[in-house]
């Protein structure tokens, strides 16, 4: 009977503070998530912090206590072991028919344990790449980029699918600079506006191209414009354009047009300033025959010193470098908003005065408080009419403009966002289709008007009386265009 103890029960080796602390842990953290993640189930988290303490947090807490469990066992172990000179390891006999339900038991709580554990970092995983966690945990920084992206047609599309893509290795990329975002969020070590270009965005060919096909035919995309001017009467100026976007897939339509020379037929490089704005030397490779032709900028020429330098391949985000986080200037919001009517183009020079109001709210220290300068200014202009039901709508529908493209905390609006499709207010397409960019034999990047596109009818409401499938050539609203001027010189998307 008094046989000595060669082995200890697993009760035994627990009965130590640190497994007790483990134990406490993670049950404690065990019974929280289980409550939490029910709520989950049957209502939703509507803050973001709650995603993080219930899918990263508690389970944290649970792993550290599973730990300090098993380090209370070791330690116990070691001390009894010390005391009765036992085994250096804990012997199991499965014939032993407590033992045998003791291990039973221990494995499938192990595999629960398992399953829940897939079960929670999938659903960690599912948050982290939730436009929640993107766009709202970070409230103040990515708003800008969050409301944009509200407004955009891409609004239903995952800020993953564009930053982050299909596979691991930029999976796991994305979140070593998502931790170093989340230190820079709360230290306040960011930088206002958040700069761009995205260096290390992914090549847009594998995220862009997971929902869009470069070879499928486009034809040509009409784009539709209303202009209203800066004069007393707000003159509407109406274009309509036919732009050749094309494509590439000769069983759908003719190949050839914008897509198809810049990403089917041809690969082009570049080398550029950090902002990607100035674009002085260019390499054409042809494809097919793999001849090359390099174009340079005889007004920016490149510094000896940077040939051969941080060579960029072209691709979408080149030309479609704002295909959701769109910051819409004030002229062309308005633009927008007269159109629709929602601001009344009846109002006396309206046009202009809501767009200088825009720009001078800007610098407000706050959203708020720009807002209320919108309304400041405009109801001091047109304070003779301010019972007007007109007039309020028409501060409103500014202060909404206001509302969906500036944001002063972040110092972001159009002005830091460049779009570079087309060529009216940013030079876009001009940055290599200028006409100043030659080859060595002369020859220049094509820019010609009607290589992009045909303008189909343009002119004031009583001047639109029939489209031209041919073309028309271009009649400037502001008069003869001086030779050699970039539209971008003139039209800022502000007051000029
Ligand atoms: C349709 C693709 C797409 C989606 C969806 C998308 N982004 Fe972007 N985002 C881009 C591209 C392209 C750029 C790069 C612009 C550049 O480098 O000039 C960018 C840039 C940014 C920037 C840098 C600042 C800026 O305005 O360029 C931030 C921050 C950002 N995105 C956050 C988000 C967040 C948060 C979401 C989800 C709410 C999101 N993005 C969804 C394509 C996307
Ligand atoms: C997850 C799928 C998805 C991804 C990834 C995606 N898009 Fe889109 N894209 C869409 C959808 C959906 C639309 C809306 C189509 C519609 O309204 O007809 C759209 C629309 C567009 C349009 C037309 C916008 C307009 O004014 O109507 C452009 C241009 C575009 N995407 C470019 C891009 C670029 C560039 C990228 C990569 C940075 C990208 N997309 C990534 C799904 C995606
Ligand atoms: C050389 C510049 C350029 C490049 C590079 C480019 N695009 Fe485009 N794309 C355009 C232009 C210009 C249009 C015409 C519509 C417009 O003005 O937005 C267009 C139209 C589109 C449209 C149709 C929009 C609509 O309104 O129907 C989609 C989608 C699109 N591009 C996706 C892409 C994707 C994806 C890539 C990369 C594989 C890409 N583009 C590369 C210039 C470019
Ligand atoms: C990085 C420089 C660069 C930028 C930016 C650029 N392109 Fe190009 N593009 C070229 C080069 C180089 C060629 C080939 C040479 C040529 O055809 O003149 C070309 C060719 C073209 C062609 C074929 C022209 C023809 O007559 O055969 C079209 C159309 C075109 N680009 C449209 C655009 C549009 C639209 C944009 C802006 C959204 C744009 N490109 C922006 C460099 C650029
Ligand atoms: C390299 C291609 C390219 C060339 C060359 C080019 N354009 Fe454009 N243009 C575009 C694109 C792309 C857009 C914008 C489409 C959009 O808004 O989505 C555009 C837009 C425009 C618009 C409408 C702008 C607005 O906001 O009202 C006008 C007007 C225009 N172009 C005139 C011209 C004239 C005039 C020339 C010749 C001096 C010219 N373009 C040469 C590509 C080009
Ligand atoms: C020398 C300066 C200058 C240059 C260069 C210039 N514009 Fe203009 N543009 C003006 C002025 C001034 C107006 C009249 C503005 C008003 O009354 O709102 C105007 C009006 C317009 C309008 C109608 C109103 C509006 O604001 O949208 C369009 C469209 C336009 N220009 C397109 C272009 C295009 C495209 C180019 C380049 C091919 C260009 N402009 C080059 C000065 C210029």
């Amino acid at each position: 009977m008094n046989e000595p103890k060669t082995r200890h029960s697993a009760s035994a080796l627990l009965q130590n503070w640190t497994s007790i602390a483990g134990i406490a842990l993670a049950a404690g953290g065990f019974f929280a998530a289980l409550c939490l993640i029910a709520f989950d189930f049957l209502r939703g988290f509507s803050s973001p912090y709650m995603g993080i303490l219930v899918y990263i947090l508690l389970p944290t807490l649970i792993w550290i206590g599973f730990v300090l469990i098993g380090l209370g066992m070791w330690l116990e172990h070691r001390r009894l072991k010390r005391m009765a000179g036992l085994p250096s390891l804990p012997s199991l006999d499965l014939n032993d028919p407590r033992q045998k339900r003791r291990f039973i038991a221990a494995i499938a709580g192990g595999f629960v344990f398992l399953m829940a554990t897939t079960v929670g970092s999938f659903k960690a995983y599912e948050f982290t790449d939730s436009v929640t966690f993107c766009g709202s945990l970070c409230h103040t920084v990515m708003n800008p980029e969050k409301v944009t992206y509200q407004n955009s047609p891409h609004a239903k599309v995952l800020c993953t699918a564009c930053h982050i893509g299909p596979g691991a290795s930029w999976f796991v990329r994305s979140k070593i600079s998502g931790l170093y975002q989340v230190y820079a969020v709360l230290t306040h070590s960011y930088e206002t506006p958040i700069p761009v270009p995205v260096k290390d965005l992914r090549p847009a060919r594998e995220t862009c191209e997971e929902c869009h096909w470069p070879d499928k035919f486009y034809g040509s995309v009409e784009r539709a414009y209303k202009h209203f001017l800066a004069d007393k009467d707000n003159t509407p100026w109406n274009l309509r354009l036919l732009v050749k976007v094309g494509g590439a897939n000769p069983s759908h339509g003719p190949v050839g047009g914008i897509h198809w020379h810049m990403l089917v037929a041809n690969k082009i490089e570049y080398i550029s300033d950090e902002t990607r704005q100035k674009i002085p030397w260019v390499r054409l490779t042809n494809l097919k025959d793999g001849r090359q032709i390099v174009y340079e900028s005889k007004d920016n020429p490149l510094p000896a010193d940077q040939r051969n330098k941080d060579i960029r391949v072209m691709d979408c985000i080149d030309c479609h470098n704002r295909p959701t986080h769109i910051f819409n200037p004030p002229n062309h919001a308005l633009d927008v908003a007269m159109w629709l009517n929602r601001i009344d183009p009846s109002i006396p020079n309206i046009k202009a005065n809501a767009s200088q109001a825009l720009v001078e709210s800007a610098g407000a220290p706050t959203k708020a408080q720009g807002v209320r300068q919108v309304d400041e200014k405009l109801g001091k202009i047109y304070a003779d009419y301010s019972d007007s039901p007109k007039i309020k709508q028409a501060i409103s529908a500014t202060q909404e403009v206001f509302s969906n493209n500036f944001f002063p905390e972040m110092k972001t609006s159009w002005k830091s966002r460049p779009d570079n499709i087309g060529h009216k207010i940013w030079p876009g397409c001009f940055r290599c289709h200028d006409g100043s960019h030659v080859s060595k034999d002369n020859q220049s990047i094509s820019n010609t008007c009607a290589s992009c596109h045909t303008i189909i009818a343009q002119g004031k409401d009583s001047e639109q009386t029939s489209v031209s499938l041919t073309g028309l050539e271009f009649d400037h609203p502001g008069g003869e265009i001086p030779e050699g001027t970039l539209c971008s010189e003139c039209h800022t998307g502000a007051p000029q």
